[in-house]
């Protein structure tokens, strides 16, 4: 008799103990390490806290503070560049350390009719400064420049006059413009190598090499986001751009770096992320599109080392997507998402979004509230934002049109 009652009893615990094995749930950013539940806003920095580390040490890697040796040199200044509409600055930003010097560029563009202090919208670029616009006026990177399909401009790795406004397409800089921000960009190749051959051993990463042999090592992606940040540094000495109201910007790998920019650093106001996918907006867990395997093979430099630790276990990882937005929380964030970029698995950035509504919403904002997939050019505008639009990996005017909507709401208010 008590047999027939226990028999359930063991099936049922055993059951249980199986069904966490294969799939437990998404980890919950509201949860303490030590399983409890984060009670009020009050223990927030606590809990974030603990996020900031878990994705530090396993997957973005550790950043230098920022410097003490850190110099502004502004060495141009346009007060009447793209046909009077903008003022032009470029600045170097000079960085050393231990007698040690690295520098990259900003360049600026202000408009002229907006009220100054303006906010303004930064980003890194693919190609070079001089690749977003045309302007003769912009320096030609001297940093190494691809020759590509996409890109048919550098000359055994040097930048050439074919180079400028190569990349214009992707950089709507009239419409940031007409809607009174200030635009900011740097190149990827003058902060670190984005090449295997040349990894860790270009820019910024010549500066630090005993943060290097380390599992949780200063990684690509974390030192374009430190770039990012050290251009906030400049910004706050800029009385013609308001740094309270800087929204970070980046499109595919540089969108991964925009979202990790957004989660270190508490002073960029707002993060507008395009098609970023695997390692910036895509949930991984859901097991779809590009994986752990080939971020950390095809750009071993990217993560860092920790996370090959996850090599095939994308669907049970013990933080994901979401963990990023909870740093960024309760800032807006956008992610922009296109139906033919499948690798970048677009529904898993509208599930991070889903993910991170309970954090958005315990610090007091409107979250993300979407409970269906939107369908294709029908943008969200919560706390965060989303849309799919209908093409490939790109960034279009439509994709900026919906970032400057989003940042007019926060910003313009
Ligand atoms: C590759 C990579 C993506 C990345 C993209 C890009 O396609 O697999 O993760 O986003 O490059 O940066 O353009």
């Amino acid at each position: 008799m008590k047999f027939i009652y226990l028999f359930p009893a063991l099936f049922f615990a055993c059951f249980n103990g199986l069904a966490q094995n294969v799939k437990s749930e998404l980890p919950d950013p509201l949860t303490f390490n030590n399983g409890q539940k984060v009670k009020s806003i009050k223990e927030w920095p606590a809990r974030r806290a603990e996020i900031l580390e878990i994705m530090t040490t396993q997957m973005y890697g550790t950043s230098p503070g920022k410097p003490a040796d850190i110099r502004f040199e502004v060495f141009d200044q346009d007060k009447k560049a793209l046909g009077g509409k903008a003022t032009r600055k470029q600045v170097t930003i000079h960085i050393k350390e231990k007698g040690k010097e690295a520098s990259f560029d900003l360049l600026i563009y202000i408009p002229n009719k907006a009220i100054r202090p303006v906010p303004a919208i930064m980003g890194i670029n693919f190609i070079g400064n001089q690749a977003v616009h045309a302007d003769p006026g912009i320096k030609l990177t001297a940093a190494w420049v691809e020759n590509s399909k996409m890109f048919p401009c550098g000359d055994a790795g040097k930048a050439t006059e074919a180079c400028r406004g190569v990349n214009a397409g992707q950089w709507d800089i009239d419409s940031i413009l007409d809607n009174s921000y200030a635009f900011i960009t740097m190149y990827r190749e003058e902060i670190a190598s984005d090449r295997k051959e040349t990894m860790f051993q270009t820019g910024v990463h010549t500066l630090y090499p005993e943060l290097q042999n380390r599992e949780d090592n200063f990684s690509t992606m974390a030192a374009w986001a430190w770039a990012l940040s050290r251009g906030m540094d400049y910004l706050e000495t800029d009385k013609d751009i308001d740094a309270k109201r800087v929204a970070v910007f980046g499109f595919s790998r540089l969108g991964k770096a925009a979202l990790w920019a957004g989660a270190t650093d508490q002073r960029f106001a707002a993060v507008l992320s395009n098609e970023s996918g695997a390692g910036g907006g895509k949930q991984f867990r859901r097991g779809i599109g590009e994986n752990i395997k080939r971020l950390c093979t095809v750009f071993p430099h990217w993560y860092t080392k920790n996370l090959t630790k996850y090599i095939d276990k994308d669907t049970e990882l013990p933080f994901d997507q979401h963990f990023v937005m909870a740093l960024i929380a309760p800032r807006p964030v956008y992610l922009a998402t296109a139906e033919g970029d499948t690798q970048a698995d677009p529904r898993g950035e509208f599930e991070t979004a889903k993910a991170s509504d309970p954090v958005y919403k315990f610090l007091g904002t409107k979250g993300f509230n979407a409970t269906a997939f939107p369908a294709l050019n029908q943008p969200i505008y919560d706390q965060i934002g989303f849309h799919i639009r209908p093409g490939g990996h790109d960034v279009t005017n439509f994709d900026w049109a919906q970032f400057l909507k989003f940042s007019n709401l926060h910003f313009q208010k």
